[in-house]
């Protein structure tokens, strides 16, 4: 390859990372999209409800929400995780995580964390979960097409798969991160 031809690909390289990083800022699920991301985490089903609860409740879904209480409180993303728990800037805090990491479209970390959270903390930490999600009516996810058949852990999304794909849906590993009461 010529000097030319090897900058302007670097440049489109540049441009793809940049699309992606885009890409992967925000997300606003729908309910069942967020109940098979979190099945795919190894969340656990017992609790699945509640998770959705709090979620909807505290973030409406969005992946990005941040809720900014005072310069040393702010609650990041999807499941409004507080700033004890991260650092901003470089990786810190009780999950040891960057704070920006709990806002991106990467959904893994958070979790892990919010796990982690509420093996310390119970649901309780969740002030919205409390007040609407606790004793109450829980969003309805039996009816999410991965709820019945639960995602394989490392398969693509149901529909992406092809026809002539493999139809070989890995068995679902019923081992959850965490088998606790919830409160
Ligand atoms: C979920 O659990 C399965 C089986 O134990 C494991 O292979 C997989 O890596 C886990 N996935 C996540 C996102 O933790
Ligand atoms: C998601 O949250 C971000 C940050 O608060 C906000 O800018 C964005 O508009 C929200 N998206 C939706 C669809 O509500």
């Amino acid at each position: 390859m010529n000097p030319d031809a090897m900058r302007s690909a670097r440049v489109v390289q540049i441009i793809l990372f940049l699309t992606l990083c885009l890409g992967l800022q925000a997300k606003v699920y729908k309910r069942c999209e967020l109940t098979r991301e979190l099945l795919k985490n190894n969340f656990s089903r017992t609790f699945l409800s509640n998770w959705v609860c709090l979620i909807e409740q505290e973030s409406e879904r969005n992946t990005s929400a941040i809720v900014v209480k005072s310069s040393r409180r702010k609650y990041y993303g999807l499941f409004q995780i507080g700033s004890e728990w991260c650092k901003e800037g470089k990786k810190g805090g009780k999950c040891d995580i960057t704070c920006e990491a709990l806002l991106d479209e990467d959904i893994k970390d958070d979790g892990v964390c919010a796990v982690k959270v509420f093996e310390q903390e119970g649901f309780k930490y969740w002030a919205k979960w409390e007040a609407r999600c606790k004793g109450q009516l829980l969003p309805d996810i039996e009816k999410c097409p991965d709820w019945v058949h639960p995602p394989s852990m490392v398969s693509p999304p149901r529909d992406k798969r092809t026809a002539r794909g493999k139809r070989s849906i890995r068995r679902f590993s019923r081992r959850s991160i965490f088998l606790s009461q919830p409160y």
